[in-house]
Order: structure tokens, then C-alpha cells, then sequence
């Protein structure tokens, strides 16, 4: 499968162009004042006018949703999927006992099965966004264990495994009325999303909202719709499971911005807006692309 070689390539930057004319002429998606919820379905109302034979549960499957040849190729995949033997791993390091003699289950709600879909979480106490990457390095260090290096490895193996527990069950993030603090890291990671950056000037929302569905060289470029619903997904680029942290970096180096690193309040905030826009769809975690 082809991919984009990005680095110094000036054909790159000229496709990017293209798109750019092409979203100055269009849609301005960014809904100002609109609580989370109106957002959500400003979102959806958006993309049912560009693919209005898509089924709602379909954007779960990126790409591969609105491209049939694609489709074809990862359904092939999907018979024996390679994040198999990773996904066995995570079960093992899940239920594995810290030198202590508790375990992650102690950490979490309903023993830390089939919750996945309600991650990200606002922490009151802290005062933040706790992913469940996090909530698994802080569930370590209180039982005085290191914390896991993030992206990928042991944590996305366990990850996978937490997320094959929740297969099913609907995206389920709560932004919490009584906390104003909650709207903001919303509103922030919202923001992030709309804003342009690097070198290329691009915000994700030109990439997967404005453009979604069109070629960016040999890559039909997904909705944002439905791309919280998969984590952590194993990339045939990777030829490994990653987190999707890793992803934003990635798409961050892709218009030549500098990436923020795993777990900043940056990236906590961005999961945060953009798995509530997947409220609703379920989890399908870990999947494959591309
Ligand atoms: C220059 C275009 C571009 C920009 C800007 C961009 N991306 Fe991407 N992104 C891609 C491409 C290409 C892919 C791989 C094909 C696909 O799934 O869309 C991708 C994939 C993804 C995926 C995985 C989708 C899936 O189904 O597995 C996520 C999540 C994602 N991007 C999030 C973001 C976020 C968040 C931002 C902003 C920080 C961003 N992208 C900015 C081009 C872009």
C-alpha cells in the first residue's frame, strides 16, 4: 500500500495548495458560540449533506466507509487481523499483578472492563482531562510502579485490550454542567482543532472536514466523524499498534508543525473535544489502517 512521503516534498505542499483554494470557496465549519452538544450535531447534519448515503455507525470505519476499494482490501485484513497476537499481550499485562499485589482492575471503574468508550474523563480533582492512557500511568504510580512510556508498546497493547472489552457500547464522553472547568478544556481542544499551524498553515478541520472525502495524493482523507471510535489502531505504516496521540503527532508533522508531546494538556484537550464528537457511535478498538 502506497503512502504519502511527506518530507521535503514539494508535490506535497502543492496538493495542500490545491485543497486550501478549495476550502476558501466553501464551508466555514467552525460554530462559535454553540455548546458541545449543538456541535455535535452541526457536525453530523454537515457530513450527511456531503455523504448522504452514508450511514451514521459507518464513520466508524474512516476511509474506509466512503472508499470501496479501499474497503475491499481492509475487509481482507480484517479476517485475521495483525493486532491479534498484541491484543493477547494487553490481556496478560492487564491481569498481570503489580509487586505490590494489585492490579490495574483496582484502578477502575467496573474492574476496568467495558469502559473504555467513557474515556476521556473529566477529573474534577485534578482539575483535567484524564485519558485512559493516563489513567493507566497514574493507577502505576500509586501502586509504585514506572509509568509506560506512551504511544505505543505495552500501553497500547493494553489499551486494545481494554478497548475489545468495550466493543459495542457507544462512545461516552461526559463534559460535567456543574464544572465550568470541563467546558473550557472542551472549548480548548476545540479550538485546536480549528486552529492553523505549521509551516503548511493547516488545521485538522481542513484535512477531515473541509476535505474530507478528496485525495491528498494517494490518501482519500477521512471524516473527523468517527475517528475516536478505533484506539488503538494498528497501521500497516507502523506495522504496530499505536495510540491516537501518535496519530496527532503524525498529522501534526505532516503540515510541518512541531508535534506536542503524548499527554500535554494540548493533546488531552484535543482527544477530549474529539471523542465527543463520536458520542454515540461505538467502540470498535483496535481495528487496522492503513
Ligand atoms: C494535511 C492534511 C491533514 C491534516 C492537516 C491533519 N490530518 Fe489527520 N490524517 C490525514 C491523512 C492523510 C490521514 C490518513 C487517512 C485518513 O484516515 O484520513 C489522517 C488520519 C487521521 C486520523 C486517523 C483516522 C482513522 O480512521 O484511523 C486521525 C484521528 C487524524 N488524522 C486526526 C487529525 C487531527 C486531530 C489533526 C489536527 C491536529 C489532523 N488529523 C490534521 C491528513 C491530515
Amino acid at each position: 500500500m502506497r503512502q504519502t512521503n511527506i518530507k521535503g516534498s514539494r508535490g506535497f505542499a502543492a496538493t495542500l495548495a490545491v485543497l486550501a483554494a478549495g476550502v476558501a470557496a466553501g464551508f466555514a465549519p467552525y460554530p462559535a458560540h454553540a455548546g458541545p452538544e449543538q456541535d455535535r450535531i452541526h457536525l453530523i447534519g454537515f457530513y450527511e449533506a456531503r455523504f448522504p448515503k452514508l450511514k451514521l455507525d459507518d464513520y466508524v470505519n474512516g476511509v474506509y466507509a466512503i472508499n470501496p476499494q479501499m474497503r475491499a482490501e481492509w475487509e481482507q485484513i480484517m479476517v485475521f487481523p495483525p493486532y491479534l497476537p498484541a491484543l493477547d499481550t494487553g490481556k496478560k499485562l492487564f491481569h498481570t499483578k503489580f509487586k505490590n499485589g494489585r492490579s490495574y482492575a483496582d484502578c477502575f471503574p467496573h474492574r476496568g472492563i467495558g469502559i473504555a468508550n467513557t474515556y476521556p474523563r473529566w477529573d474534577a480533582k485534578r482539575g483535567e482531562v484524564v485519558t485512559l492512557a493516563l489513567a493507566l500511568n497514574l493507577c502505576r504510580e500509586a501502586n509504585g510502579e514506572k509509568p509506560l512510556p506512551y504511544g505505543k508498546g505495552k500501553i497500547a497493547d493494553i489499551l486494545a485490550y481494554m478497548a475489545e472489552t468495550a466493543k459495542g457500547k457507544k462512545i461516552h464522553v461526559v463534559i460535567p454542567a456543574n464544572d465550568p472547568r470541563a467546558l473550557e478544556a472542551y472549548e480548548r481542544g476545540k479550538e485546536f482543532y480549528y486552529a492553523r499551524r505549521g509551516q503548511l498553515n493547516f488545521s485538522c478541520a481542513s484535512c477531515h472536514i473541509q476535505n474530507a472525502g478528496r485525495l491528498i495524493r494517494a490518501n482519500t482523507l477521512s471524516p473527523m466523524l468517527g475517528q475516536a471510535t478505533h484506539w488503538p489502531t494498528y497501521r500497516l505504516k507502523w506495522g504496530a499498534l499505536g495510540t491516537l496521540q501518535r496519530r496527532f503527532r503524525g498529522c501534526n508533522k505532516q503540515v510541518r508543525a512541531k508535534p506536542f508531546p503524548f499527554q500535554s494538556r494540548e493533546y488531552r484537550d484535543l482527544e477530549y473535544f474529539l471523542t465527543y464528537m463520536s458520542n454515540g457511535l461505538p467502540e470498535v478498538g483496535p481495528t487496522v489502517r492503513q
